[in-house]
């Protein structure tokens, strides 16, 4: 797709200039060594003006300015490596669920199971208890598909390439997409609201639970205003929420494949190896000592691209590139699906081979799924770890094998793993898989294991 493209286009999207870096190389300039001139966002008519005017912008959203900043440090520091290992035991709850779900809907490898519900609850269950202390139960899936439904609703109104109004203001006129936008600010603002005002409320009775939110209300130093507050949890709820599961379904349903059978092969031979004593399920909470899973996720994000045009930035100083001087002020798009597939750069991009990680010494950018420099995705520790327990607790579980209706196969690349091309996150379609145990009385072990540490939580 790079070579079709070339390094970088200049595109007219209504009154708007835009440049977009479509290969490795002119990512690399362009947002890596001019980071500093690429440090803000632009403002775009139908995120900021409509949807984002009750609970402000996310960090990810926010041009840049002295309050994104603080955000932005408050984010780091929730989000920083030390942050991440205090949140684990999070994950091991949320992967103990979606794991016994998929177990009891599996029926020993005998049913078709479709497990995006489940990981779309680990991924929001992560959110939710990291940023409010609460969870939603298995119970309560009316809660779970409002927020994952309107969060996935939003999510298009920040596409690059579905809100032609972001670029010709006389399109604006036309009312429908503006209605779509409020209604769903509304829900969104209805169940943030209750869950900040619990959250309060149970700091108030001294019943609240270790959360960053809290953490913050608390912090009598705090330099952040209610505004920003809320932007921040904002940030946490919406962040993980589409890309975590979509990078981890479109890569479970790859596993499934034929090919996948080989890896996931692999992979659990890695694990045993590393693991010889057989308590790789505590200890992946602890450490990443599987260099073929870490290589898998790294493969799984670079493959997929959840975010294939990245969030876009605006420059606030003339950047000088291929000898032409890029104003200040002019929007950059990064293709990153396109980068992370040029071939120039990876060795047969279009083949999913998890051993292109191994051996690398974390030298350069693997892959532009995070993005890259100064607003690179400031979860991506969070992100990579949620990825990493979930592939060994599942690989170390069961065998995933293809599903027992050839139909229901998941698709195996990148274009066709995704249900909305213009969507700012893919959205992977639907598919069937099997879920095989292993060993059915080792998973019941582990499981219960899991249940006494997070009790508490
Ligand atoms: C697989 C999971 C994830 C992927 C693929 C992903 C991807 C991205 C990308 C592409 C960006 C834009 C970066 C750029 O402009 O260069 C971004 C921004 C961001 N992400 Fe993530 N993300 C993931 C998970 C998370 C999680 C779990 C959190 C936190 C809970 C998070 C927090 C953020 C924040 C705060 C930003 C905004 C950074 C800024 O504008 O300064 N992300 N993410």
């Amino acid at each position: 797709m790079s070579k079709k493209l070339g390094p970088v286009l200049q595109v007219r999207m209504g009154n708007r200039r835009i440049v977009v870096a479509n290969t490795y190389d002119s990512v690399r300039e362009l947002w890596i060594k001019n980071q500093s001139a690429l440090i803000s966002r632009p403002m775009l008519y139908t995120f900021h003006n409509v949807v984002s005017t009750s609970q402000g912008f996310t960090i990810g959203t926010s041009p840049w300015d002295e309050s994104c900043k603080q955000r932005r440090k408050a984010a780091a520091t929730a989000l920083n490596r030390p942050a991440v290992q205090s949140y684990m035991p999070i994950v091991d709850l949320e992967a103990m669920e979606a794991i016994s779900m998929i177990l009891q809907d599996s029926n020993k490898g005998e049913n078709s199971i479709n497990i995006i519900p489940h990981l779309q609850r680990y991924a929001l269950n992560t959110s939710l208890t990291l940023n409010y202390g609460c969870r939603i139960s298995t119970k309560n899936d009316n809660l779970l598909k409002e927020i994952v439904e309107t969060e996935s609703e939003i999510s298009k109104f920040r596409s690059t390439s579905n809100n032609w109004q972001d670029y010709v203001p006389l399109l604006r006129l036309i009312p429908a997409k503006t209605n779509k936008a409020v209604y769903y600010r509304e829900k969104r603002d209805s169940y943030l609201g209750r869950m900040l005002e619990d959250l309060k409320a149970e700091i108030a009775n001294g019943t609240d639970k270790p959360c960053i939110t809290g953490n913050v209300l608390k912090d009598p130093d705090t330099k952040l205003n209610e505004a920003e507050i809320k932007s921040i949890c904002l940030t946490m709820v919406s962040a993980g929420l589409d890309t975590v599961p979509a990078t981890l379904i479109m890569g479970l349903g790859y596993l499934s494949s034929p090919h996948g059978q080989q890896i996931q092969q692999k992979a659990f031979d890695e694990i045993t190896k590393v693991y010889p004593e057989g308590d790789v399920w505590g200890k992946c909470l602890l450490e990443e000592k599987i260099p073929y899973v870490t290589a898998l996720y790294k493969e799984t994000l670079r493959f997929f691209t959840v975010i294939r045009v990245c969030l876009p930035r605006k420059s606030i100083k003339d950047i000088t590139y291929g000898g032409a001087v890029i104003p200040a002020g002019t929007l950059f798009y990064m293709n990153a699906l396109a980068a992370d597939y040029d071939e120039t750069h990876f060795d047969e991009p279009d083949k999913f081979i998890p051993e292109r990680y191994l051996g690398d010494s974390d030298v350069g950018t693997p892959h532009y799924a995070y993005g890259a420099g100064s607003r690179m995705c400031a979860g991506s520790h969070l992100g990579n770890r949620e990825l990493y327990t979930m592939f060994v607790r599942l690989i170390l579980s069961f065998q995933i094998l293809p599903p027992s209706n050839p139909a229901d196969q998941a698709a195996t690349d990148a274009w066709n793993a995704d249900s909305c091309p213009t969507a700012l996150v893919a959205v992977p379609k639907d598919f069937k898989c099997r879920f095989l145990p292993r060993d059915e009385k080792k998973i019941h072990y582990w499981l219960s294991k899991s249940a006494d540490r997070t009790r508490h939580l």
